[in-house]
């Protein structure tokens, strides 16, 4: 028998969408055909001028170490960035720091503010890959009810505030909102700005899906929005969305400047940092044109009024139009079935993957998460075989 191992191991759970892939694996191993409405994961490949730059950059022997905090030329790149996006000002000499993903920005901030026992506030439904990283820091997550609201999912101040204790530390914001689809528009903001100011509490605000916003809805950071959240805020940023670059691993947090210095001890001790080559292309991305991110935000607009369409008009669910994000919410009529049953049927029956609301949260049971990161045939298909197994599923 081989020794235990560290108890701290015992409180992470796989992502949502590893343990429906399982699932998946299975029934495809029994002859399910399957198609997929699942995955964040976008399906147009990262811009020719990107690769090129990376290409060129390892040609050019751009393969040591890199520098820890970031490249310098990539930090002012980020730093240029966000004046330009953003409107917001961050020296890339002490507030910005390249992280791998948005996902090591997640683990290095969660790892910077909390204590055992501090608790991290979270909407509820929300990505559910942030309550691991904070158990992971010693931390606890708690949920912030957010029930829906009409078409839409919304974060009211008295439900952050209700959930406050002494032992809170953060508040976790994530806008475009995954799954729900939500953009925080400036009153929201700055509505919850106050009350993170009022009982001190950080902010970490992550931003990934900001590139992607449809209708009149537009991305606006919380700290643009209410500047006095600057001091005690850590936006966490990657180009994996906005450019197309899942699997290079590349991102950015900026923080105020011992904010950044702690989050880059936690850094040296463990990824240090994407690859040099990488964060040239990611560099490249940054400062070049932009040309390529509004094709694609109008691409991922075409395929979410697809999905609308395709959803429309059905008595077994109806959509719920996202103002931004890969990602539109089925609301499904009262069946007796909970999402997690229903999500099993149509891969099993059906052959068509999503994902159940109820993975997100409580606040998230009676959706489906139906993602349109993959378009074209799969799309369709998909969408197809979503409607016939919803109205089969109603239907009993
Ligand atoms: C809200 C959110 N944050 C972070 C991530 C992970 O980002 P990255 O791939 O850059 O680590 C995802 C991926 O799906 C996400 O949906």
């Amino acid at each position: 028998m081989s020794p235990p191992l560290a108890s701290r191991v015992r409180d992470l759970r796989p992502t949502a969408v590893n343990r429906v892939l399982a699932e998946v694996r299975a029934a495809q191993a029994r002859g399910v055909r399957t198609v997929s409405l699942m995955r964040g994961e976008p399906d147009l490949p990262t811009p020719a001028h990107i690769v090129e730059a990376a290409a060129r950059s390892l040609r050019d022997g751009r393969t040591g170490y890199p520098d820890n905090r970031g490249e310098l030329a990539y930090r002012e790149a980020v730093a240029l960035k966000l004046e330009r996006d953003n409107r917001l000002r961050y020296d890339p000499a002490t507030e910005i720091l390249a992280t791998s993903g948005a996902t090591f920005g997640i683990y290095a901030a969660l790892m910077a503010v909390l204590d055992p026992g501090g608790e991290v506030l979270l909407p509820d439904p929300i990505y559910d890959a942030y309550a691991s990283p904070i158990r992971l820091a010693g931390g606890v997550p708690v949920r912030v009810p957010c029930p829906l609201r009409g078409l839409r999912f919304e974060l009211h101040a008295e439900a952050v505030a209700g959930q406050i204790t002494a032992r809170t530390r953060a508040l976790l914001l994530n806008t475009p909102w995954n799954p729900t689809g939500t953009v925080f528009g400036e009153g929201e903001l700055r509505a919850i700005a106050r009350v993170v100011m009022e009982r001190n509490l950080w902010l970490l605000s992550d931003e990934i899906y900001e590139a992607f916003t449809y209708g009149g809805a537009r991305h606006l950071s919380p700290v643009a929005a209410a500047p006095e959240l600057r001091p005690r805020t850590i936006l966490i940023n990657a180009l994996s969305k906005a450019y197309s670059m899942t699997g290079w691993r590349v991102g950015y947090c900026a923080a105020p400047p011992e904010v950044a210095s702690a989050m880059l001890l936690v850094l040296q001790q463990s990824s240090r940092g994407p690859a040099t080559f990488v964060q040239d292309a990611a560099t490249e991305a940054l400062r070049g044109a932009q040309d390529a991110v509004e094709a694609m935000r109008r691409d991922y607009d075409a395929r979410r009024a697809l999905v609308l369409e395709r959803l429309a008009g059905m008595s077994a669910c109806h959509p719920l139009p996202p103002e931004g994000g890969f990602f539109v919410m089925a609301s499904l009529a009262p069946s007796g079935c909970t999402s997690d049953e229903v999500r099993r049927r149509l891969l099993e029956e059906h052959g068509v993957v999503v994902i159940h609301g109820a993975a997100y949260g409580a606040c998230g049971e009676g959706t489906l998460r139906v993602s349109f990161a993959a378009g074209g045939e799969a799309l369709s298909e998909g969408l197809a075989r979503l409607r016939a197994g919803l109205e089969a599923i109603a239907a009993e």
